[in-house]
């Protein structure tokens, strides 16, 4: 049998191609031939080496049906057995391309224990972190003739943006991370003479998009963030060095709750403008709700915290773990109260809440943002610019890595309006008593 591929790769896929670092990204503007490099390369991989087991992930059916399933069946022709109920192709010298994709967050799992020498992350950026680092765990093998290796083809923008960026782009590595293992190959749609000379409608279209958009899908700009949720957010202005917090001013918590998912709480105080500093994060997986209830505790220490405000389907949720992975028991509101830590429900309105979030980021009458967090806050610092806007409900923003996001949501939605803040009556230069303030009622003082 016989296997002609058609085309040839551009300089770029064919950099690509030659790529054997652990992690290689193919990244940047769109049309550039991203989608045909990987699938060429896991193709190319399986046909020079005997029972070489790969995997190509997408994030969704319909889109790994559209980019891959269908091409490849055209490519490959006969020269692999299709096995649809598997998704697999299956190669004379007895290799296998399987495709899958992942449309929830928990999708991933389904690949527990198994052991592929080649993954593929098509569209990267459309992956959580978690989902990316519990992927690379399956990239394994027992041969002695191939070191595992991951691609990814990736656009900037969604929810993936963060972790793409930091590894391939900003190359800023934590733990255990190697910078010789990560290569980044960038894609410009000029480097797709086919595609240009075949569809420049499509070149067109791509330069008339809005500036920022533009400036990521034609030139690959990982700076341009398209679809970023808080644009507004602003490390210089909204990230700042710790400082003692007058005692007098009103302290309260906000927390998302998380057993699998890390679970968020955040600690902020409010000054006699109304201004709102988050001064500290505990941000932790896998924890019981009585052992987050003691970490609270511990941290607020003789601090005065007027109240705590979690997600509502905290007492809906059972707290208890059950051998297998149920939950049984006493409601999660009901342990952090029996651990000292008494709940009230937040007003959970998703977008009225972001928009409060996005009513605090913008500034008061003194120039300076309505909100501020200490530098200490990492985790919530670190996910808040990576909120994208849902691909669903244009106003809200996507699902990701959203639990810092959310405690600050719920935690802003327990203050008052920012519009509100801002018709109050103006403090008088030298107020020792505060009078002018206006009276305090419950989490709305
Ligand atoms: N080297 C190549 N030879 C032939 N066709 C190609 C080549 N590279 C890309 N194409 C075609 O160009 C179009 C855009 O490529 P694609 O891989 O989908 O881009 P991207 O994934 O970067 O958006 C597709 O129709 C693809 O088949
Ligand atoms: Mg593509």
């Amino acid at each position: 049998m016989e296997l002609t591929l058609y085309g040839r790769p551009n300089p770029r896929q064919a950099e690509f191609f030659a790529s054997t670092a652990a992690h290689t990204a193919y990244g940047g503007a769109r049309g550039g031939g991203k989608s045909w490099a990987m699938r060429r390369k896991l193709v190319l991989l399986c046909l020079g080496y005997k029972g070489l087991n790969c995997l190509l992930l997408r994030r969704t059916l319909p889109e790994l049906r559209e980019n891959h399933v269908i091409p490849l069946l055209k490519e490959l022709g006969d020269a692999a057995a299709y096995n649809a109920t598997e998704r697999v192709f299956r190669f004379p010298n007895g290799s296998r391309l399987k495709l899958g994709y992942c449309d929830g967050a928990n999708d991933v799992y389904q690949y527990q224990g198994q052991e592929y020498d080649v993954i593929g992350m098509e569209e990267a950026t459309h992956f959580t972190e978690e989902q990316m680092r519990f992927l690379t765990t399956c990239n394994r093998t027992t041969r002695k003739d191939f070191k595992p290796r991951m691609y990814y083809t990736c656009n900037p923008g969604n929810v993936g943006h963060g972790w793409v960026k930091r590894l391939f782009i900003d190359r800023r590595m934590e733990d255990g991370e190697r910078a010789e293992d990560y290569a980044f190959i960038p894609a410009s749609i000029y480097d797709n003479e086919i595609l240009l000379s075949a569809n420049p409608e499509y070149l067109r279209a791509l330069e008339s998009l809005p500036e920022d958009m533009r400036r990521a899908h034609l030139y690959g700009d990982w700076d341009a963030m398209a679809g970023q949720y808080f644009r507004e957010f602003s490390r210089q202005r909204h990230v700042i060095a710790p400082f003692e917090l007058p005692r007098w001013w009103r302290r309260f918590r906000s927390m998302d709750w998380g057993y699998n998912d890390p679970c968020c709480v955040l600690w902020h105080a409010v000054d006699g403008d109304g201004r709102v500093y988050t001064y500290r994060e505990l941000y932790v997986r896998q924890q019981r709700a009585d052992q987050v209830a003691q970490s609270i505790i511990k941290l607020s220490g003789d601090e005065e915290i007027s109240y705590t405000v979690a997600s509502p389907d905290m007492w809906q949720k059972r707290g208890a773990i059950l051998k297998g992975d149920g939950f049984e028991g006493e409601s999660l509101a009901e342990l952090f109260a029996r651990g000292g830590v008494p709940l009230a429900s937040a007003d959970n309105a998703r977008i009225a809440g972001w928009q409060r979030v996005r009513g605090y980021m913008a500034d008061g009458a003194d120039g300076k943002p309505m909100w501020q967090a200490f530098d200490c806050c990492e985790n919530l610092i670190r996910t808040l610019p990576m909120l994208m806007y849902s691909p669903h409900n244009r106003e809200d923003a996507a699902d990701g890595e959203d639990h810092a996001p959310e405690a600050l949501r719920y935690g802003l939605m327990s203050r008052p309006n920012k519009s509100s803040i801002k018709e109050l009556p103006k403090r008088r230069a030298y107020d020792p008593l505060g009078s002018t303030r206006p009276a305090k009622s419950f989490m709305n003082q």
